[in-house]
Formats: structure tokens, sequence, C-alpha cells
């Protein structure tokens, strides 16, 4: 089996990659990476050390260099991770995540149609389903629960998704999408909540807390989103989506405040400062399908995958402190720099 794994350079695409050298032995892996701001091959370091393994640097969105490869590698299944991933990125810069999301899928999926393919993955995000009321705990996303997006990033996922599915349609392509919750752990990139709340944290620095902090995302932990896509793209029906989360809702107020206790460090660091425009209020997902048709439950609650996490900070601090060395300073100041305390 040869599976290409586009984005295996980032966060959830470098843990996939490692999941699956471990779960599959006799497996085969090209990971196609356009080594963006969010992309790293020091994480892919033990990765390249196996022969299972290649990796080529590359944009999605090439169409020649995409055709180039499957035709070379006729590939059995393609999982395709490779996307602009943060909110307040797209908020700042919506175009590059319409290039990437929406035509980059676009051009994989034609590349599969051109050369054939047993499986191709789509990992979308439950941010297409918008978000819910906080009033009102007793609903989840399902996977019939209406696209209905709230940033640029969310709306461009939603249309690859809606793409993928219009590719089954239309062309028979043979497809299957997963719509998992936020993921944590390690090589998260200190953009996003968790890793970027360690970081200022062990480094003495405000922790910004958008708005009152209440927004409540629903935290899974990325081992568990790895093992659900290695099931859906072995067991999984075509056509079909898949919800994946596993109930652990937590406030974002509630994650800084159990980062700090776990680190020892004073809430006195927590700044709150200007909320996120139209920022998403509550995500939780329904996971009966994946549980009732594919066998798939979570192994690590939050309260412990939480541990692992900034365990893995406290010793990996070379992999973020070179990150946060770099360009990554100007995208601070730029997009904190300017946000009020209240
Ligand atoms: P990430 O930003 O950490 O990594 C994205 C990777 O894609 C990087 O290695 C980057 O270099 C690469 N990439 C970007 N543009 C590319 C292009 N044009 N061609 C080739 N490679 C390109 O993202 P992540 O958090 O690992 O998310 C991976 C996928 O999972 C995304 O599709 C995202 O929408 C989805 N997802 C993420 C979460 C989450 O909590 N992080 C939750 C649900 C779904
Ligand atoms: P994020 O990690 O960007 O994921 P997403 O927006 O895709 O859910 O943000 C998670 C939550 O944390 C979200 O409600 C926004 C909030 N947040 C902050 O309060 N401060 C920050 O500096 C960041 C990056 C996020």
């Amino acid at each position: 089996m040869k599976i290409l794994i586009t984005g295996g350079a980032g966060f959830i695409g470098s843990n996939f990659v490692y999941y699956m050298l471990k779960k599959h032995p006799d497996y085969d892996l090209v990971c196609l990476d356009a080594l963006t701001y969010a992309g790293n091959l020091k994480t892919l370091d033990e990765a390249l050390k196996n022969e299972r393994f290649t990796f080529v640097k590359g944009d999605i969105a090439d169409r020649e260099l995409v055709f180039e490869l499957f035709a070379k590698e006729q590939f059995d299944i393609v999982v395709n991770f490779a996307a602009e991933s943060h909110v307040d990125r797209s908020i700042e810069d919506p175009g590059i995540f319409l290039k990437t999301n929406i035509l980059g899928t676009q051009t994989l999926m034609d590349a599969c149609r051109k050369y054939g393919i047993k499986r191709y993955h789509q990992v979308s995000t439950d941010e297409v389903y918008g978000d819910l009321p906080l009033d009102r705990p007793d609903l989840f996303f399902t996977e019939e629960t209406p696209i209905h997006t709230s940033s640029p990033y969310s709306a461009s996922k939603a249309s690859a998704d809606l793409l993928v599915q219009a590719y089954h349609r239309t062309f028979g392509l043979p497809i299957t999408i997963s719509r998992c919750s936020n993921n944590y752990g390690p090589y998260h990139f200190p953009e996003k909540l968790i890793p970027l709340m360690i970081a200022n944290a062990l480094n003495d620095k405000p922790l910004p807390v958008y708005g009152e902090g209440l927004n409540v995302r629903d935290w899974l932990y990325v081992e568990d989103h790895c093992k659900a896509i290695d099931m859906i793209i072995h067991d999984g029906k075509v056509g079909e989506v898949y919800n994946i989360g596993g109930h652990n809702e937590k406030t974002n107020i509630y994650i800084v405040k159990k980062i700090l206790e776990l680190l020892g460090k004073s809430e006195d660091l927590i700044t709150f400062v200007t909320d996120r425009k139209g920022h998403d209020l509550r995500y939780a997902i329904d996971p009966t399908k994946i549980k009732n048709d594919l066998g798939w439950e979570p192994d690590t609650m939050f309260d412990d995958g939480i541990v692992k996490t900034v365990n893995w900070y406290l010793e990996n601090r070379e992999w973020w402190e070179t990150i946060l060395r770099g360009e990554y300073q100007n995208y601070y100041e730029k997009m904190y720099g300017k946000r009020d305390i209240i």
C-alpha cells in the first residue's frame, strides 16, 4: 500500500506520519508539503531515517508537480491534510486560504481522477458547521448539521468539503471526509491556543485571552484523530462523512488556567484582549456515527492529554524556541501588538 500524505510536515499530518509508520510496517508513505511557515522538516527528522518514508517539497495547487508525482508514484490512498489552518491569519489575509484549501484540493482530486486511486480522504473540520450557542449544552454537531461557516478559514474548508462531495457524486471518485474538533498534542505550531499559552507561560509573557475566555472548544488528543483517519481510510464507507470528537468541551479560560497550574505559574499572567472578529462561540461534536459504524473511541481524555502535551513542550524546547526566534516574532507583533487589553 502506498499512501500520499499532504501537509505531513505540519501538526496533525506529522503525527499521522508517525502513527502510520508504526501501525503499518509494510506501507510506503510519501509526504508532499510546501513547507510554509507552518511546515517544519525538523518535525520529520525521525521519519526521514525510515526507508519507507519519502519527503517531497511542493505545493498541492501546483498542477504540473502534483500530476508528475501521481504519474511516478501510483498512490493507492491520498490523505489531504495540507491547508492554511489558522483562523486569525484568514481574517488578515483570506486569499491564500482559497488557493491552498480549495484549489489545492481540486488539483489533488483531478490527479486522483486521472491516475486512479482506491481512496481520497479529505481532512475537513467541525468548523464547517459554524458554532453552537453557549446556553444550549444539549446541542451537538452531527453529520447532518447544515454547513454554516463564520471565518474565511472555515468557509474555505467548507468549500473544499463540498467540492470533494461533488467529485464523488459527479465523477464517482471514491472519497471519505472527516470533520474533527480541535486537536492538541506534540508539534502543534505555537500560533494556536494551547502551544501559544504554554510557550508564553514558560517565557513569563502575558497570556492573551480573547474576550472573556468563555468560548468553548471540543479538544481531541491528536493521536486519537490519527487513529480515526486510519480507521476511515480502511473501513469507512465511500462517499461518507464522519465527525470525530471525544466530548472534551472546555472553555478557553479553563484551559489557560490549567496550563498555568501545570507549569506552576501565576494567573496574573492572564491578559484579556480584544476579541477575535466573528469569534465562534462553541464547537461540540456528536461522534455517534464513527463509534457505531467503525468502533472508534478516543483513548486519551483531556486531563491526561494536557499533561502529556505540557510535558512534550517542556522536553522539546528547542523545537518551539527555534520557531519563536524566527518570523514568528513579526507575526506575534502584528497580531497581538494592536490588540487592546480589556
Ligand atoms: P498546520 O498548519 O499545522 O499544517 C499544515 C501543513 O500543510 C504545513 O506543513 C504546511 O507547510 C502545509 N501546507 C500548507 N499549504 C500547503 C500547500 N499549498 N501545499 C502543500 N503543503 C501545504 O495544520 P494542522 O493543524 O496540522 O491541520 C491539518 C489539517 O487538519 C488541515 O486541513 C486542517 O484544516 C485540519 N484540521 C485541523 C484541526 C486542528 O485542530 N488543528 C482540527 C480539524 C481539522
Ligand atoms: P485556535 O487555537 O486558534 O483554534 P480555533 O480558532 O480554530 O478553534 O483558538 C482556540 C480558541 O482560543 C478560540 O476560541 C480562540 C482562542 N484564542 C485566544 O483566546 N487567544 C489566542 O491567543 C488564541 C490563538 C486563541
